[in-house]
């Protein structure tokens, strides 16, 4: 899209916002041109994380929310929102890691593991969330892990994620993890070899790895490099707190964006691996989000979950909002 083509809709969709009384919120793996907020010329009235998002969702004055980001985190928002709109620009965005999971998974581990806690990463559908124990994102899982006093602790669904974590919690607190079988399919292709090469062509950087990178990328990045191994914030944070130039990133693509807007002075590496659920959310379909609105035409874009799944489904993603 042209300079003139994004300017126009970006006008026209600032336009509607305030017409139609509704927020834009928008993850951090948006494409740039949702990542940019409208004080700075943008459409977004907030950027996050998973975890920001879902705190942001509980602060919205407007009647009306336009997720930038994928359906979990859309339904997210309805939980903590009932009674108001929210809406997703495209349903097809999905997530490997949510679909990897059922709430009838959920009631089958818990037949097969009688009394042990259920914690599941807010990439879960609404049915699965119902049948948890709590919620975690990125950001937070390591201290809800934690927290709970059992030996044993079933995590689901992300087993990449599960064993990263396993790691630490096992030789800090002697807890083992049960876990599932989900993958993120973007972040498994930071493979062992994949890290290695990049490690090896840039041995000036420091690594920024995402809890979702399977454990062979995790220890190949680290071998001889210094860095972060973490959430999203995490990752943005360890940045900012670095006196290094260069960093080679493993996670999202359009992260990159984020980091590069953040610190323009700094380097980022990545093979820029996309996940295409995020790049389904677009400008266009933004704008024909907030023309529908109030007109009769919103079935396709309004997350719409039965009651009995959202007040099961509301105390697990509660209790995760105390872990900040
Ligand atoms: P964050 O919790 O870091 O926002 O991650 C969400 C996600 O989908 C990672 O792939
Ligand atoms: Fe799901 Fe992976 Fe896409 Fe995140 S990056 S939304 S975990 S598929």
């Amino acid at each position: 899209m042209g300079n003139e083509n994004s300017s126009t809709i970006y006008s026209e969709i600032r336009k509607l916002k305030e017409e139609k009384n509704a927020v834009i919120l928008s993850h951090y793996y948006m494409p740039p041109e949702l990542q940019l907020l409208e004080k700075d010329g943008g459409v977004a009235d907030f950027i996050g994380d998973s975890l920001g998002l879902s705190i942001e969702a509980t602060r919205v004055n407007a009647a009306n929310i336009i997720f930038c980001g994928v359906r979990f985190m859309a339904e997210t928002a309805k939980i903590l929102n009932r009674e108001k709109q929210v809406f997703i620009p495209d349903m097809e965005a999905g997530c490997s890691l949510a679909s990897s999971i059922t709430a009838a998974d959920v009631l089958e581990l818990r037949r097969q593991h009688p009394g042990v806690p259920v914690v599941a990463y807010v990439n879960t559908y609404a049915e699965t969330k119902a049948e948890v124990d709590i919620c975690c994102t990125s950001r937070n899982a390591m201290s809800i892990a934690k927290s709970f006093d059992s030996e044993e602790l079933i995590f689901v669904p992300d087993v990449y994620m599960g064993q990263n974590l396993s790691k630490k919690i096992e030789a800090e607190t002697g807890k083992h993890l049960i876990l599932w079988h989900g993958k993120c399919e973007v972040h498994e292709q930071f493979t062992g070899s994949a890290m290695k090469m990049m490690r090896l062509m840039n041995p000036d950087a420091e690594v920024l790895v995402h809890w979702e990178v399977p454990a062979e990328g995790v220890d190949a990045s680290f071998d001889q490099n210094t860095g972060v191994l973490g959430s999203t914030n995490d990752i943005l944070k360890y940045v900012g707190e670095s006196k290094s130039q260069k960093f080679i990133m493993a996670s999202e693509c359009d992260l990159g964006a984020t980091l590069k807007g953040m610190y323009p002075d700094r380097e980022f590496i990545t093979p820029c691996f996309k996940c295409p659920y995020m790049k389904k959310i677009t400008l266009t379909n933004t704008l024909q989000v907030l023309e529908a609105i109030g007109t009769g035409n919103v079935p396709p874009y309004e997350i719409i979950l039965p009651e009995e799944v959202m007040t099961r489904a509301y105390p697990p993603i509660k209790r995760m909002l105390d872990f900040v």
